[in-house]
């Protein structure tokens, strides 16, 4: 698994205001998508393109479009959806996927509750979108859902991850061809399962306590 933490200033004063309980949900949100352009750039370092051929005003030359099939991007639900925009933004032409990812509150194992992905996803580029990688449960359920329907090349991109965290996608992914972006990697978690420092819940956050 390739790791990259963020190392830009403009990213680490974004997540500290993003981090103060102070910061309303508004502004939450247009940071989330401000990070998630800015950790999009990192995250397509590897996008597939192809030699593309158009006419400047002065002479005809060759630069490069974005590969078909396009990326696909997985925001998994509920708070991944806050850093949907940011991406598309930078990648317009990429296609979204859903995931829906809860905890059993029995088994406490994640399930999926909702999916709308395409079924063969052996071509395709796919990046995996979940603010807060915790405990790892849920982006871990998330990357192997992309493994069973063929996935070869995935991209998951948090705004703040945890050593646990690392440790549980790096025991899942083998050596197989998984990214990871964070925006920062935290100290770890608490004994309720928050991040530690961390920002709360991401979801209420984003979309108040629903
Ligand atoms: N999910 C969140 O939203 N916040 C945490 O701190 C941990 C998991």
């Amino acid at each position: 698994m390739r790791l990259h933490v963020a190392d830009h200033p403009l990213i680490t004063h974004k997540l500290t205001v993003l981090r103060d309980e102070n910061t309303s949900s508004p502004v939450f949100r247009q940071l989330t998508e401000e990070l998630m352009t800015l950790l999009a750039y990192e995250a397509t370092r590897n996008v597939r393109v192809e030699p593309f051929t158009i006419r400047t005003p002065v002479t005809e030359t060759t630069g490069v479009k974005i590969a078909d099939p396009k990326p696909l991007v997985v925001p998994i639900l509920r708070a991944g959806l806050g850093m949907l925009e940011g991406m598309t933004k930078l990648v317009p032409t990429a296609e979204v996927g859903f995931l829906g990812i809860v905890r059993n509150e029995e088994t406490l194992q994640p399930t999926t509750y909702a999916e709308r992905l395409p079924d063969d996803l052996s071509d395709r580029q796919c990046f995996v979108l979940d603010p807060m990688l915790a405990t790892g449960g849920s982006l871990a359920a998330a990357i192997e859902y992309l493994f069973d329907r063929g996935a070869t090349d995935v991209t998951a991109v948090c705004l703040l991850g945890t050593p646990e965290g690392l440790h549980a996608i790096e025991s899942l992914v083998g050596d197989r061809d998984v990214t990871l972006v964070l925006g920062a990697l935290d100290r770890g978690l608490n004994e309720r399962g928050y991040i530690v420092p961390g920002l709360g819940d991401a979801g209420d956050r984003l979309y108040g306590t629903v």
